[in-house]
């Protein structure tokens, strides 16, 4: 089987913009207590926080982490995580039956972000909470001083504001599962508000709006229509969520739901435009796709906490999905979707990042280490910046429940202008055939490879444990022919790789 793309310097999609690899952290499970926070453990550092969490998240350079939820944010109050942590109120976690001891709070993330070299995005609870506490948060956050809430922040030992960007408004307001859960006019008109009222205090703050909780919600896409609608004019993106699951052991299916990720950011796309030329606005939106991953390996393990059947245990061990290969080559054809989406697509977040659905994950008191899919990711963002290039795939393809003709070859290419590297990522979704792949370069010097990795793995369900962290792991690629402008890989039978080449 052979397949082919062609690309052009000048042949672009969008400048990636870096948020595009993004994470999510949530008061949830393990992913803060035990996870990114552990006072006694080993490694911990004068914060309590894991050095060896640290050393593996600064590694994948994410450039945001958006905190505190999720489902967790909708019933939060921020001020329960500032000042004297013996004097935090222990409270009841409403969205996943837990409860909450409040030892992190924003300064310790704060901290945590400046540990490993990413910068924070902050959640407003407009579930249980609304306008006041948001606009009050903002300021304890932003403003340098000489009011109430500028003036606690320093007394709780954090002198300068933190400048926070960018703000969720809120997250999954469509769902009835979610804490204060409203219709799409309402909390159109609550986020419109609020946004009104951060903007007031500063007008550069980047403002995301709820969107879909994922594409199979029964006010999908109206719910965007009106609550951009409501909104259009004061925010700057709409969020969107995805989940996958392969349940019915379906690897093609699975492999495609990129393919479902692909036409609900092009629905989305489409409804923003409706919006702006209805209301005939200079002003464009954007999709932050703020939580995405496979989530469903822990949904049976699941069941016991999230119904309550023990009670509100303090960080239980809950959506601890363990990544198999599979699930490297379904996060690489999603991260090659957003890179391919990035003229729309501006801001991404893998959720989450530690123990929660996670690329990595840890044993309290024990070893932390990675799971199968933090290598797409790593691979993604360290070299997935710069320009996207818009290349003309040709592939033989497969139908299934997702889509016809589904391309067996799922490529991206990134032109790094500053360094000279062009970096393609390449998933073969056929599960017998190696795949002759040939990728013609106009407009470039000719090409040398500088770095390539494999993925491949007999078992698509070898996963990475603490035992055996490397089960699952790249290894140097070899094999791949530079022949004038054209360079030719063999794409194994489900495998995931990465070339960088100088050009
Ligand atoms: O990431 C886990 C949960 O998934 C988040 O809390 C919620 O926003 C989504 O439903």
């Amino acid at each position: 089987m052979r397949a082919t793309a062609t690309a052009h310097r000048d042949f672009t999609i969008a400048n990636i913009d870096n948020r595009l690899y993004g994470a999510f952290l949530e008061h949830l499970g393990r992913a803060v207590y035990s996870g990114i926070y552990e006072p006694d453990h080993p490694t911990a550092d004068t914060n309590g926080m894991r050095r060896d969490v640290i050393d593996l998240v600064r590694a994948l350079d994410i450039p945001v982490v958006r905190y505190p939820g999720g489902n967790f944010v909708s019933a939060y109050n921020w001020e329960d995580g500032i000042g004297p942590k013996a004097a935090r109120p222990t409270r009841l976690d409403l969205a996943w039956h837990t409860s909450e001891s409040n030892e992190v709070g924003i300064h310790e993330f704060a901290d945590w972000c400046d540990s490993v070299g990413t910068k924070m995005m902050l959640a407003v609870n407009l579930g249980s909470r609304g306008l006041d506490a948001a606009r009050n948060f903002v300021e304890y956050v932003n403003h340098p001083g000489g009011t109430y809430w500028s003036d606690l922040r320093k007394k709780n030992g954090r002198a300068d504001p933190w400048n926070v960007k960018l703000w969720a408004l809120g997250n999954e307001m469509d769902g009835p599962w979610q804490v204060g859960h409203k219709s799409a006019a309402e909390y159109g008109h609550l986020a419109n508000e609020t946004a009104k009222a951060v903007r007031a205090f500063d007008k550069s703050l980047e403002l995301v709006v709820c969107g879909s909780s994922h594409a199979d919600m029964v006010t999908y896409p109206d719910w965007e229509a009106t609550v951009l609608d409501e909104t259009y004019e004061n925010i700057d993106y709409i969020s969107l969520h995805m989940y996958f699951r392969n349940e019915e052991k379906n690897t093609a299916n699975f492999l495609a739901l990129s393919e479902k990720l692909d036409r609900y950011i092009g629905t989305v796309a489409g409804t923003i435009n409706y919006v702006k030329a209805k209301k005939r606005s200079k002003k464009d939106v954007y999709i932050s796709f703020d939580e995405w991953n496979v989530w469903y390996h822990s949904n049976n393990a699941d069941r016991k906490v999230l119904g309550g059947d023990d009670g509100w245990p303090l960080a239980p061990p809950l959506l601890e999905d363990i990544y198999n290969f599979e699930d490297v080559l379904m996060v690489g054809c999603a991260l090659n979707t957003f890179i391919r989406r990035s003229d729309v697509v501006k801001i991404a977040a893998i959720a989450q990042l530690v123990n929660v659905i996670a690329p990595i994950m840890t044993e309290k008191g024990g070893k932390a280490w990675k799971q199968t899919i933090y290598y797409p990711f790593y691979f993604a963002s360290r070299y997935g910046r710069g320009t996207a290039l818009n290349l003309a795939v040709k592939s033989p393809g497969y139908d299934c429940a997702h889509g016809d003709n589904v391309s067996y070859v799922d490529v991206s290419a990134v032109h790094n202008d500053a360094d000279g590297t062009v970096a393609v990522f390449a998933v073969n979704r056929h599960a017998s055939e190696t795949i002759a792949f040939d990728l013609s370069l106009f407009g470039f010097a000719t090409p040398r490879v500088l770095e390539h990795k494999v993925m491949t793995h007999p078992n698509l369900e070898a996963v990475n444990t603490a035992q055996r962290p490397d089960e699952v792991a790249p290894r140097d690629g070899s094999g791949a022919q530079v022949d004038g402008n054209s360079v030719t890989l063999a794409l194994p039978p489900h495998s995931y790789q990465m070339i960088r080449l100088k050009v």
